[in-house]
């Protein structure tokens, strides 16, 4: 693809220099260029008294600004020793970047720091922010970047997803077919949480939640010699800068503000409004807290990736299995929110792993044998699992991820389950209960994690606790009487819970 930076820029120089004195100069200049075969000039350029006037035009090897900031140095230190001259500053007058797209844009497309114009497959980004600091900072690759991928991402808006279908269960009667949560909320067992898509669970959905959680366990994750680690489950920006969560999520994201201070003298005024008003002072709250730098867990691998970062993990660690089931994840769904099953805080244990290419190879087939025996025989329902879009690339925002991502060794697997309450086993839409994927080095690589030698590879495989009670009620129904006796085991009885009158 063809680029081209057109560039133009004054440089103040502390005296007046000669033209002839700038033309060896450049020519110097120009001449360096072309014996290091970089496709970049200055094509013009004159001199008013202390106005040093050029024009940069570069191709894709180097950009005409790293060129110009370049230039600056090499003349600064010519016309220093030589004549006592100094170079004041830079003023870009005019930063153009021209390149072809692949496609046409299907709509407008903007870009932050620039005026965009679009003919066909052609860009002319024009650069609005030229200060060298800007410049300096190389921003304009990244809009370049940018550009392409939103124009790529409006290409791939509304297409179907990655989906493959690898095993299913034989079929099974479901017990009912009622909604779950819907019959919980009438038996008093659940209560609709306090605010949107949470909920809080009485006694008897306790235990059932309880008993899911002990069966992972149990059946899973102590079998496959996992070690319980616990985080935080507040996430600072920086982690999910690494991972990509920030720019790929920030709308399901529910943020987290420190107080400014404790000093209770800041808050007087906050106190005193409450105190009369017994209302939030909303704007005065707005002067007390800080603006969000974390926020609520939204997976909790980043965490277990951050707790690595930079450091070499012993070979007799490896693979190295750990889980968290402290942290608790919290996702703003806004439409769509239903039941337990799609909620805006839920409880995953996340197992995550870390090891040689061909030991994660195993342990997935090892994880997949363990969570047949689960589903299969203690919960006895039915379900399936595909191949699907890699949730690391979707978290990351990659909307242009088509049919050709997933299936193979790297790549994400869901665990779908049929909702007998959504409609029949054909046409009805199966839930996603658990996925399992491994990654590469993506992660491990974000977070400069090393092995004594060789390659590493990290992958998870979150076990979503609400999901595993919404399918397995959802099948199996409310009554014990009518459980398998795998799941018995782990709870016969429901407590009494609360009489409420
Ligand atoms: N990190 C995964 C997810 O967010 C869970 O393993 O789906
Ligand atoms: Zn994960």
């Amino acid at each position: 693809m063809g680029m081209k930076f057109h560039l133009s820029a004054t440089i103040k120089l502390s005296k007046p220099a000669s033209k002839e004195v700038i033309s060896k100069e450049i020519e110097n200049f120009n001449a360096q260029l072309t014996e290091k075969q970089v496709d970049a000039r200055i094509e013009k350029w004159d001199v008013l008294e202390n106005n040093l006037n050029i024009e940069i035009v570069s191709g894709t090897k180097r950009r005409a600004h790293d060129i110009l900031l370049n230039f600056r140095n090499i003349l600064s230190k010519n016309l220093g020793k030589k004549y006592k001259i100094g170079v004041r500053k830079i003023d870009v007058n005019f930063y153009e970047v021209t390149f072809s797209l692949e496609k046409e844009p299907l709509q407008p497309v903007t870009i932050p720091f620039a005026d965009l114009e679009i003919d066909g497959k052609n860009v002319r980004m024009i650069l609005k922010d030229t200060s060298e600091e800007f410049l300096r900072k190389n921003y304009v690759d990244r809009m370049i970047k940018r550009v392409i991928e939103k124009v790529e991402n409006q290409y791939y808006e509304g297409k179907k997803e990655f989906w493959k279908l690898i095993w299913k269960s034989e079929e099974k009667e479901p017990v009912w077919n009622k909604d779950p949560t819907e019959e919980m909320l009438k038996r008093g067992w659940l209560v609709q949480g306090p605010t949107k898509g949470k909920w809080f669970y009485r006694p008897q959905a306790a235990a059932i939640f309880r008993a899911m959680e002990r069966i992972a366990i149990e059946e899973i994750l102590k079998p496959l010699g996992f070690q319980e680690v616990i985080e935080s489950h507040i996430v600072p920006f920086e982690i999910w800068l690494r991972t990509g969560h920030l720019e790929g999520m920030p709308g399901e994201i529910y943020y987290v503000c420190e107080p400014k201070t404790r000093d209770v003298k800041e808050w007087e005024r906050f106190i005193d409004l409450v105190k009369i008003t017994r209302e939030v002072p909303e704007e005065e709250l707005k002067k007390t807290v800080s603006v969000p730098r974390a926020g609520i867990c939204y997976a909790q691998c980043p965490v277990i990736y951050w707790s690595l970062r930079g450091r070499t993990i012993a070979d007799e660690s490896l693979p190295l299995l750990i889980f968290d089931r402290t942290a608790i994840s919290g996702r703003y769904e806004s439409g769509g929110r239903h039941g337990i099953e799609r909620v805006d805080e839920f409880h995953r244990i996340e197992p995550v792993y870390i090891g040689k290419p061909e030991q994660l190879i195993e342990l997935r087939k090892k994880l997949i044998e363990r969570y047949k025996h689960v589903f299969n025989d203690i919960f006895e329902i039915e379900w399936r699992m595909a191949w699907v879009t890699p949730w690391y690339l979707q978290q990351a925002g990659k909307t242009d991820v088509g049919e050709h991502y997933g299936e193979g060794v790297i790549g994400t697997i869901d665990f779908e389950a049929w909702l007998p309450y959504r409609g029949d086993r054909k046409n009805s839409k199966w839930l996603e209960f658990q996925n399992l994927s491994i990654l590469g080095d993506k992660y491990v690589k974000a977070f400069n994690i090393k092995a004594q030698k060789g390659e590493l590879w990290s992958g998870c495989t979150g076990i979503g606790l609400e999901r595993w009670m919404a399918v397995f009620l959802a099948q199996k129904g409310l009554d014990p009487e009518n459980w398998p006796e795998g799941f018995r085991k782990y709870l016969d009885k429901l407590p009494e819970g609360i009489k409420i009158l």
